[in-house]
C-alpha cells in the first residue's frame, strides 16, 4: 500500500484527522508528521518532515495543511525532488498532477471547508501525470534549476 505523508500547522490541526481518514478511505496508508495541537507552531518544521519523507521515497505523496497552503508550499519546495502545489479547486488539483506531476498537495485550511478539501484531494489522487513531452521538458527544467541553485543536503 502506498504511504502518504500528512502534516499541518496549528491553523489546520482541526481538519487533519478527518482528511487523514479520508485519504485512508481512498486506499492509502497515512503517516502523520504532526503537528498535534492547536498551539501555535512553525509550519516549516512540518513541511520539512513531510517533504523529506517524500524526497527519500518513504512516502509516495505528501499532503500539507496550513492557513493558506502558501507557507507549506514555499518550505516544501526547498527539498530536492519535491513538487509542492497549493490547490484551491478540483481543477487546480487535477492540473497540478496532470501538468506538474505534483507530489505534495498543499491546502488552505482557513479558506476552505473539510468537504472542499476532500473533493480536491480526491481529484488530486485520481489524476495521473500526463507524461506529455512538453510537461516532462518543463519539469526537467525545474530539476535542472534545483541542481544548479540548491546546494547542501538532500
Ligand atoms: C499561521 O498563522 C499562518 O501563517 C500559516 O498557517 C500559513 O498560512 C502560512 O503560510
Amino acid at each position: 500500500m502506498l504511504n502518504v505523508a500528512i502534516g499541518c500547522d496549528h491553523a489546520a490541526f482541526e481538519c487533519k484527522a478527518a482528511l487523514a481518514d479520508f485519504v485512508k478511505e481512498l486506499g492509502y496508508s497515512v503517516i502523520d508528521f504532526g503537528c498535534n495541537t492547536t498551539e501555535p507552531c512553525d509550519y516549516p518544521d512540518f513541511a520539512a518532515a513531510v517533504a523529506r519523507a517524500v524526497s527519500a521515497g518513504r512516502c509516495g505523496y505528501g499532503i500539507l495543511l496550513c492557513g493558506t497552503g502558501i507557507g507549506m508550499s514555499i518550505a516544501a519546495n526547498k527539498v530536492s525532488g519535491v513538487r509542492a502545489a497549493v490547490c484551491w479547486s478540483e481543477d487546480t488539483a487535477r492540473l497540478s498532477r496532470e501538468h506538474n506531476d505534483a507530489n505534495v498537495l498543499c491546502l488552505p485550511a482557513r479558506y476552505s471547508t473539510v468537504e472542499d478539501m476532500k473533493r480536491w484531494i480526491k481529484s488530486w489522487f485520481a489524476t495521473p501525470f500526463s507524461g506529455k513531452e512538453r510537461h516532462l521538458r518543463r519539469i526537467e527544467k525545474i530539476h535542472s534549476l534545483e541542481k544548479t541553485c540548491c546546494k547542501g543536503e538532500k
